[in-house]
């Protein structure tokens, strides 16, 4: 870290500790690394303590005005959230004493719970004590910021800030403001939407325009969702041509939206500068602390007109990662203008106007659909946002009163008790039935090619697909997944499809070995016969498309058992797979409990076993199937179920907090 990020620090101890580093040890480097770290807290963050702060604020000669960031962020607990607001307290009344300064807030740092899908309580508790805040600071006459955090807070912040202004302290107040981030898609529609909220309460609002600082959390989240498109841009140069855009729109409606323009890139810089000449004082720019010193030392010196705020942390190195990673990024990252600046890149380059960079043609990233390159990424969900959560909440309900199966035993939901759906458990004359089918099945089946097998389960993942909505309320109702969870898992399911489909297309033709001469080898493979699928309840959909899905392709019968929690989802399943070409009796499911799976293990037609669930009943088959006469039957099981986790010292705390407790209690 120290290596690559010497170019930006620019401090005369870097090539001193990178030599270090190349010669010494480990115990050295351990030392180094948190000089460095040191380094980089003096460098981003104004000071520890406002104490300290205040004397370094007084050593700057220029008319810098500073908006102050008490550094924490995704608060995980109540006590954390109430330090957060206690700091940011001390912070407004230690800016009031200053002339023009101000502070900035970032509400996941004043609840432990800031997320749309709890959104009640966000309102009822954050809200409040944000408001509080806000009433301080108006008593202080001191500037606030919302800063702009990730884009699945969008909607939830602007509710907020919505309401402070429209009936909470922020009513009347001309000093209240947010960031809004110009990589977001939504960028112009934000500020369409704050411009007719400041025009209908009759209020100035004050606009950050930021670029944005999550630029990589919003692509990994939108790959990992499998989302349809990434909410952000993903070409440099459309970013900034957003801004430019959105700085357009700030200076046309500076009537009610007072301009906040912070950048660090010289050209964002000149074009704002060439737009408004002459009309300097009616925006100010920001800057990060740390960064961009020298253009706007430069500026402030040059026009007494520009006015310029620094954005300057406080506190102390515990909290400070979140916040550094980000500014390691921004400043690592090939396309920020910090960087290239940094670089030989000569200044014409680096003054290109951005629609002049688009229109050479950057190559840009896949979408989360083609994110897989080879095959379709499964498609997600995201409850998070507000046109998804709609449609999920509109579409779900239509299941509400749903009765899935048939049969005389009844299925009951396990979360309030409703009845949803019946089985016909299976007696042993019916698993004789069965499995006598299932071999008929199984012929013809392993007659088809390889990769005719492979298209059908493809076709399969487009059936799940397409009735995700039944398969999610399913869940819901027979497993009490929650709908994030049931999303989650049915995209796990429709992966299987396509990646065993894949995985079959490269071994259907039989493999010509090298060999001596009046010799031919060939390497083929053989389907079995009829596999037993034996699954478990905590993944009902997932886990039972794996197995089956394997069996399936390689040109195997299937009889499979779900668990007896959750028949009704297998057996759904099945229809579907059926719907999708998938020749009847290939597939088929028993339902019942511990006996009908011993009974399917000891069937005579047996000719191998999937099982996941207890290392016990592994065993329990595994001994089953070694007491039989004849050829010896494959098992494959996985059990066991216990995720080590790993943390070292590097981690950051509330991420394992997190991670450790979606590990406990997750399903
Ligand atoms: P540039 O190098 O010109 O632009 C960097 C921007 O381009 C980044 O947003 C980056 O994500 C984006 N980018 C890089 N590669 C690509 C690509 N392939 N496709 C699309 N876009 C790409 N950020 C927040 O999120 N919330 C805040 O509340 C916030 N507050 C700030 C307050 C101040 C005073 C300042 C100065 C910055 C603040 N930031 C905030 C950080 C800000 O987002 C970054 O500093 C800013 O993006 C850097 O932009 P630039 O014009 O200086 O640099
Ligand atoms: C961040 O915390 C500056 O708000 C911006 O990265």
């Amino acid at each position: 870290a120290l290596l690559f990020t010497s170019t930006v620090l620019e401090s005369d101890e870097i090539p001193f500790l990178s030599s270090v580093i190349r010669k010494l040890g480990e115990p050295t480097i351990r030392v180094a690394l948190e000089m460095g770290m040191g380094l980089f807290s003096d460098h981003f963050v104004l000071g520890e303590t406002l104490d300290e702060a205040r004397k370094k604020i007084k050593k700057e000669r220029r008319k810098y005005r500073y908006s102050f960031d008490m550094l924490g962020e995704a608060a995980l607990t109540v006590q954390d959230a109430k330090n957060f607001f206690e700091a940011y307290k001390k912070a407004i009344l230690f800016a009031g004493g200053f002339p023009n300064a101000a502070v900035s807030i970032k509400l996941s740092a004043l609840h432990p719970r800031y997320d749309v899908l709890q959104s009640e309580r966000v309102l009822a508790e954050l809200y409040p004590a944000l408001n509080q805040l806000i009433g301080i600071a108006r008593e202080q006459n001191t500037q606030i910021t919302i800063d702009a955090e990730e884009a699945n807070r969008l909607e939830l912040s602007l509710r907020i800030f919505a309401k402070l202004i429209v009936d909470g302290n922020g009513k009347g107040f001309d000093k209240l403001g947010l960031a809004v981030q110009a990589y977001s898609k939504r960028a112009m529609a934000v500020l369409e939407y704050l411009s007719e909220l400041a025009r209908e309460q009759s209020q100035r609002i004050c606009v950050r325009l930021v670029k944005g600082a999550y630029w990589d959390t919003e692509i990994k989240l939108a790959q990992m969702m499998g989302l349809s498109d990434f909410p952000v841009f993903t070409k440099k140069s459309h970013t900034d041509i957003s801004y430019l855009a959105c700085a357009k729109y700030l200076i046309k409606h500076a009537d009610n939206l007072y301009p906040q323009f912070a950048t660090h890139n010289v050209q964002t810089v000149a074009s704002l500068l060439y737009w408004t000449e002459g009309r300097e004082s009616m925006f100010e720019f920001q800057r990060l602390h740390g960064m961009g010193s020298i253009l706007y030392d430069c500026l402030l010196d040059e026009d007494p007109d520009i006015s310029c705020c620094i954005y300057a942390p406080i506190g102390q190195q515990k909290e400070l990662l979140p916040y550094l990673i980000r500014r390691l990024l921004e400043n690592s990252a090939n396309s920020s203008f910090v960087n290239q600046l940094a670089s030989t890149i000569p200044a014409e380059e680096l003054s290109r106007h951005p629609i002049e960079v688009a229109a050479s043609g950057v190559k840009t990233l896949h979408r989360p659909p083609e994110l897989y390159l080879s095959r379709k990424n499964s498609a997600g969900l995201d409850p998070r946002h507000s046109l998804h959560r709609d449609f999920l909440v509109k579409a779900l309900a239509d299941y509400r009163d749903h009765r899935w199966g048939a049969g005389s035993q009844q299925v009951r939901s396990p979360i309030d008790g409703r009845l949803i759906g019946h089985v016909e458990l299976t007696d042993a004359t019916t698993i004789d039935r069965v499995m006598a089918q299932a071999r008929v099945a199984a012929t013809h089946w392993a007659a088809l090619h390889g990769s005719a097998r492979a298209r059908l389960l493809r076709n399969l993942a487009e059936h799940l697909e397409s009735n995700r909505i039944e398969l999610i309320a399913l869940l819901i109702a027979e497993a009490g997944k929650t709908i994030e969870d049931a999303i989650a898992e049915v995209r796990e399911a429709v992966d299987f499809c396509r990646y065993y489909a894949d995985q079959m297309d490269t071994f259907a033709n039989a493999e010509i070995l090298p060999g001596p001469i009046g010799e031919r080898n060939q390497l083929s493979y053989e389907p079995r016969g009829v596999f037993v699928c034996i699954s478990p309840w905590n993944f009902p959909v997932a886990i039972f498309t794996g197995q089956v899905a394997a069996a399936l392709v390689t040109g195997n019968a299937v009889v499979a058992k779900p668990a007896e929690q959750t028949p009704l989802v297998a057996q759904l399943i099945a229809e579907l797979a059926l719907r999708a070409g998938i020749p009847a009796n290939t597939l088929q499911v028993v339902t019942g409990a511990g006996e009908t799976g011993a009974a399917l293990v000891r069937h005579r037609d047996t000719d191998g076993v999937v099982f996941t669930g207890s290392v016990e009943v592994a065993t329990h088959i595994n001994r089953s199937l070694a007491a039989r006469a004849g050829p010896i039957l494959p098992l494959i099981a996985e059990t066991g179920g216990q995720n080590a986790m790993i943390v070292d010292s590097s981690a950051l705390p509330e991420q394992v907090v997190k991670d450790v407790l979606s590990s406990a209690f997750n399903s």
